[in-house]
């Protein structure tokens, strides 16, 4: 196999893209860059500031320069640091980040902002990134590209059994109109919408493990 390529997985929230993306990685040998995680970091700075990314979205721009966000690789791992700490996993998943990310995800300078960040991940070699535009925007020629999916209950399903991300008391019903409320904004938004590329192949996961789902695109790409 070559020693350099990208792999593009896109799709909606919850989809289990993300389990399916680091099962990749270790089935084929290659780095797994999440950037949604890039864009829950700045969500969470905004956080902080207390900046309202939908009443200030040129607050959230402004709050960038003084931002280095970028993957390191640690002990041979993608690790996103921001200013030369480790961004905290368990506060970018905070139900208070989930709840702001896709309006800050919409804002596109924030957008343009991200290419440069994400594009200069592969140069370590054999990139398997996650996200909503990797097929479409951010890698438009990767060798392969994924559109990952799944019925919206079966995503308020996982999402509701992953916990962390869903505010004490959620229900299946409270979590699936979550869902439904960031799909229409991160399909509906004018830079870069969910959609997958012209020539993803795009899997339902509906009662398929990641296991079987990563199984099958290591496959595909081994072929
Ligand atoms: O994958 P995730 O649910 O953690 O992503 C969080 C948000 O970031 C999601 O609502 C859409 C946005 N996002 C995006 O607009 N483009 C990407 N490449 C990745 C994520």
């Amino acid at each position: 196999m070559e020693h350099s390529f990208q792999v593009a997985i896109d799709g909606p929230a919850a989809s289990g893209k993300s389990t399916v993306a680091r099962l990749l990685a270790g089935r084929i040998g290659g780095y797994y860059i999440n950037t949604g995680d890039m864009y829950r970091t700045v969500s969470w700075v905004a956080l902080q500031h207390g900046v309202d990314p939908v009443a200030n979205p040129s607050g959230v721009v402004a709050l960038l320069s003084d931002c280095d966000l970028r993957y390191r690789i640690v002990e041979g791992v993608p690790t996103l640091f921001l200013n030369d700490a480790v961004v905290p996993q368990e506060a970018i998943r905070s139900p208070e980040v989930s709840a702001i990310v896709s309006p800050v995800a919409a804002i596109p300078e924030v957008r343009e902002w991200m290419l440069d960040r994400q594009r200069e991940c592969k140069e370590v070699g054999i990139v398997i990134m996650e996200g909503r535009d990797i097929g479409t925007v951010i890698f438009p020629d990767a060798k392969f590209k994924f559109f990952v999916t799944a019925s919206p209950m079966e995503r308020a399903r996982r999402r509701l059994a992953q916990k962390g991300e869903v505010a004490d008391g959620a229900t299946l019903e409270s979590v699936a109109a979550d869902i439904a409320r960031r799909d229409e904004l991160d399909s509906t938004r004018a830079v870069a919408p969910l959609r997958p590329a012209e020539d993803a192949v795009t899997i339902m996961t509906d009662g398929i493990s990641a296991e079987e789902v990563a199984d099958l695109l290591a496959t595909a790409i081994r072929n």
